[in-house]
């Protein structure tokens, strides 16, 4: 039984505190554990969290400031934390099979890892404020693994933004949505082919496509409602599902103007505002955006709706403009100001992604599985590359250290919501997308992969050499 949709208050991840600062750099701690959540009413969830909650604590740095982050693995099963966005030295990018074994070794026999129980990940930042997001990467088991919780924020705040007169403090918001399925007994389901993910990876033949729940979560609860002022929120949205893709819109739409005005992308805030009515978001993706709830009488129910989904999918959740307040943000017509994208270079990479294999069981890119001692693509440091990215399915295709900007759709302009830099981009059936990529960053053995998770374990990522 589903509960009642916009009863439960939108949760808000907490920050995490640093164990100690230093003259260069903040130190945390996160353990990775199992605990149990209350997400449906009257059931508890086994779930798998940093610091057992899901979402994960959030972590809020400096832009050029040094982040360590402990990772202490208590679970019974590896894991790899990336960092999603970051520009981060390969040992601590969470390469997939970088693996973090849980302190008593756990079920899983590997080759090789990176560490026993305890993992400092160091994340140098230096890049502009943005929204990113850290989650789990284990390699053939990332879906189950993320299902199950280990996903949290990690926003990077710097002088730029702090000068801008946006929406700040409790009208600052991050939202992570996800879709999950339960079983009858309140557990998460997931169709894992070998459910003690200790076998073969993958899911069975009905969710090739990837994974779809009955139940939209934001921060973890189930189409939650939030009280807001009528007054400016920025909103950091986050597309958390393993992979479902959303049309996000208002609903009502406000009276006048646009329902959002976008801010920022994947890795930062963009040069200037766009607005937009609704707009697609896949998996991965961030989109930071402003709503003015001043443009609604006070009383008002406004629904965030999902209008790619349907009956308990089509809505997200749900704002209750409950009183005036005075309000000083806004949102200028130029925002900050960001690298240009250089002239890409005379490389031009083509990049397939296709299911293939007999009986199709796989997906590919290049028409290659995944193999951890091949290199697909060798790139030099500090170059700018142009990418084709081919797809005769969506896939939200992700890159990691390089950041780009998306050039072409089928030769012709990029949609409005493709505005900005990104690390993530959503590839639709039968299209060619058109990416300059900047390779600023550090020499190493870096990976680029379909997001939906579920192609992702099912072999549809590659290795990117950065010499
Ligand atoms: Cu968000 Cu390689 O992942
Ligand atoms: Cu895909």
């Amino acid at each position: 039984k589903l509960p009642q949709p916009f009863t439960a208050p939108l949760a808000i991840p907490p920050v995490l505190k640093p164990v100690r600062s230093d003259a260069d750099a903040d130190y945390y701690e996160i353990t990775q554990k199992s605990a149990k959540a209350q997400i449906l009413p009257g059931y508890t969830t086994e779930v798998w969290g940093y610091e057992g909650r899901f979402p994960g604590p959030t972590i809020e740095s400096r832009s050029g400031r040094k982040t360590v982050v402990r990772h202490t693995n208590q679970l019974s099963l590896p894991t790899v934390t990336h960092l999603h966005g970051g520009v981060t030295p390969t040992q601590y990018d969470g390469y997939p099979t970088d693996f973090l074994l849980p302190g008593n070794g756990g079920r899983v026999r590997v080759d090789k890892s990176i560490a026993q129980g305890s993992y400092d990940y160091v994340y140098p930042l230096a890049q502009p404020a943005a929204t990113l997001w850290y989650h789990d990467h284990r390699m053939d088991f990332t879906g189950p693994q993320v299902y199950r919780g280990l996903a949290g924020f990690h926003l990077i705040r710097d002088d730029a933004e702090q000068a801008l007169p946006l929406p700040r403090g409790d009208r600052d918001i991050p939202l992570m949505i996800c879709d999950r399925s339960f079983a009858a007994d309140g557990s998460f389901h997931y169709p894992s082919i070998d459910p003690s993910l200790t076998g073969k990876p993958g899911v069975t033949h009905d969710y090739m496509k990837g994974l779809l729940g009955d139940v939209i979560l934001v921060n973890g609860t189930p189409w939650p409602v939030l009280e807001v002022d009528a007054a400016k929120y920025r909103f950091r949205i986050l597309n958390a599902s393993n992979a479902r893709r959303y049309q996000l819109a208002l609903d009502p739409p406000p009276p006048k103007g646009a329902a959002f005005t976008q801010i920022g992308s994947d890795v930062g805030l963009l040069e200037r505002p766009v607005n937009h009515d609704s707009f697609a978001i896949a998996s991965a993706e961030r989109f930071e955006v402003v709503v003015d709830f001043s443009a609604y009488p006070v009383g008002t129910q406004v629904t965030l709706v999902n209008r790619f989904g349907s009956g308990t999918t089509g809505h997200v959740m749900r704002f209750h403009v409950a009183r005036k307040a005075s309000d000083d943000s806004s949102v200028p017509s130029t925002l900050v100001k960001r690298d240009p994208l250089a002239a890409p270079s005379s490389v031009t990479r083509s990049v397939k992604f296709s299911r293939s294999g007999s009986g199709y069981e796989t997906w590919t890119i290049n028409g290659n599985a995944f193999d951890p001692n091949r290199v697909d693509a060798r790139v030099t440091l500090g170059s700018t590359e142009r990418w084709l990215i081919k797809s005769n399915a969506h896939h939200p295709v992700h890159i990691h250290m390089g950041h780009f900007q998306v050039l072409a759709r089928n030769g012709k302009d990029p949609r409005p919501s493709d505005a900005g830099w990104k690390d993530t981009v959503d590839v639709l059936p039968e299209e060619e997308v058109e990416i300059g990529i900047r390779f600023a960053g550090y020499r190493g053995r870096y990976v680029f992969h379909c997001h939906n998770l579920e192609h992702e374990d099912m072999a549809m990522m590659a290795n990117l050499e950065v010499t």
